[in-house]
């Protein structure tokens, strides 16, 4: 009888003690180093992370001492980060905070070519546009030189007609999928819903992929319900892991502001003019406040260089080029130039061995004349 209640015990033991390893094996309460700098700014006064299997919870306790709320859950299935705000909480000090956190020398730690997007996926701190590049030798040629120089970020739309081309150069030279960041954009002509998400499977058939690593609305246009509309198929597509990350191209503050007011998933990205020639430092910043990473199209200035670039190049043994590619890419900025021709390509991917001081970034920056070499986003439309 006694050894029969030790025994039936002992069963009892072994099965608790299983289901408690079991629990802790699959939930462990942390606090997470990722966040930690908002306790360290005062402005939280803890943060804590619940990761239970391949989930992350976070939840943000504010400093002025009301409830904990979910920041964010953001669950890497199948590898596609998600990133789902689920109340939106009054902490735009901490939003800010956030973004001003996210910048190139904090990610560049293990690795010195990426930048996080807010979704936690990294993208090249540097890419290669192909507007205007020819289908066949031409593209194959720049696609295999910049692979080889280290370019893992590829930049094409929709209106350029060369989503195929490209896909065909990557495959032409045996370039695997998993080792570039692909980004294409949907054109004006294919905006609202159904349009957008029929030309995003033409996009993917055309580049030969099964997803996209960015779509960008190309041009905001003056159409709002055409915007939310053309929005909602970039959240539909990226929740169904199409895309692994959404954003725009020319969004000015207000569009923006439009566009955050009425979306369910923030755009994670505006490509926009971006050069010491052409800049809007209250738009960048408005981007760094909320978020959205900033990739800087034509950083080249179309080829626009002056006296004073050749003069700061020949300080730093560097090309004008490579200044102007070094000021977006200190600002966190993406700058995707383009070039055809495999000695700018080494050329332009050459920006890591030095930085520019602040007296040279100020020069820069004076030499702003805000004239866009396209479109005004506040008056075209299509
Ligand atoms: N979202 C949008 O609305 C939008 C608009 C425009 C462009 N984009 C994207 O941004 C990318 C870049 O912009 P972009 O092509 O207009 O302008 P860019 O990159 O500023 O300039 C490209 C021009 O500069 C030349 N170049 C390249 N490297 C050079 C160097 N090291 N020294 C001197 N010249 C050099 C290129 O010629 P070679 O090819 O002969 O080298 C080409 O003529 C595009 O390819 C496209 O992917 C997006």
């Amino acid at each position: 009888m006694l050894l029969d209640d030790i025994w039936t015990l002992g069963i009892y033991i072994g099965v608790y003690v299983v289901f408690i390893l079991d629990i802790v094996s699959y939930v462990t309460m942390i606090f997470h180093d990722r966040y930690s700098y908002l306790t360290a700014e005062g402005v939280m006064t803890s943060v804590a992370v619940l990761r239970w299997e391949k989930f992350d919870f976070a939840w943000q306790q504010p400093a002025n001492g009301e409830l904990s709320q979910v920041l964010m859950v953001s669950t890497p299935k199948d590898n596609v980060p998600y990133r789902f705000e689920f109340s939106r909480v009054d902490c735009k000090r901490a939003h800010e905070i956030v973004a001003s956190h996210i910048n190139v020398e904090e990610n560049t730690k293990g690795d010195v070519t990426m930048i996080s997007l807010s979704n936690g996926i990294k993208m090249p701190v540097i890419g290669l546009g192909v507007y205007k590049m020819n289908a066949g030798d031409e593209m194959n040629n720049a696609i295999k030189a910049a692979y080889d120089a280290g370019y893992r970020l590829f930049d094409t739309a929709q209106m350029y007609g060369n989503e195929k081309a490209l896909g065909d150069a990557l495959i032409a030279n045996g370039i695997p999928r998993s080792e570039v960041f692909l980004v294409s954009k949907v054109d004006n002509g294919n905006q609202w819903y159904q349009e957008t998400m029929k030309s995003l499977h033409e996009t993917l058939d055309k580049l030969q992929t099964t997803y996209l690593d960015s779509f960008l609305i190309h041009w905001p246009g003056q159409n709002k319900e055409r915007m939310l509309s053309t929005w909602h198929a970039m959240e539909e597509a990226y929740q169904q892991g199409l895309v692994h990350s959404i954003g725009v191209c020319n969004f000015e503050i207000c569009q923006l502001e439009f566009l955050l007011a009425h979306c369910q998933i923030s755009p994670m990205i505006n490509q926009i003019e971006n050069s010491p020639l052409m800049h809007d430092t209250e738009l960048t910043d408005y981007c760094k406040t909320h978020d959205i990473r900033i990739m800087a199209w034509a950083p080249l200035q179309r080829g626009k260089f002056n006296d004073t670039l050749a003069e700061m190049a020949g300080r730093y043994q560097k090309t004008p080029a490579q200044i102007l590619l070094r000021w977006n890419i200190e600002q966190g900025i993406i700058p995707i130039p383009k070039s055809k021709n495999p000695d700018r390509l080494r050329e332009n991917i050459a920006v890591f061995d030095f930085k520019l001081t602040a007296e040279d970034m100020k020069t820069l920056n004076q030499m702003n004349q805000g004239k866009r070499t396209s479109f005004d986003p506040l008056t075209f439309d299509f």
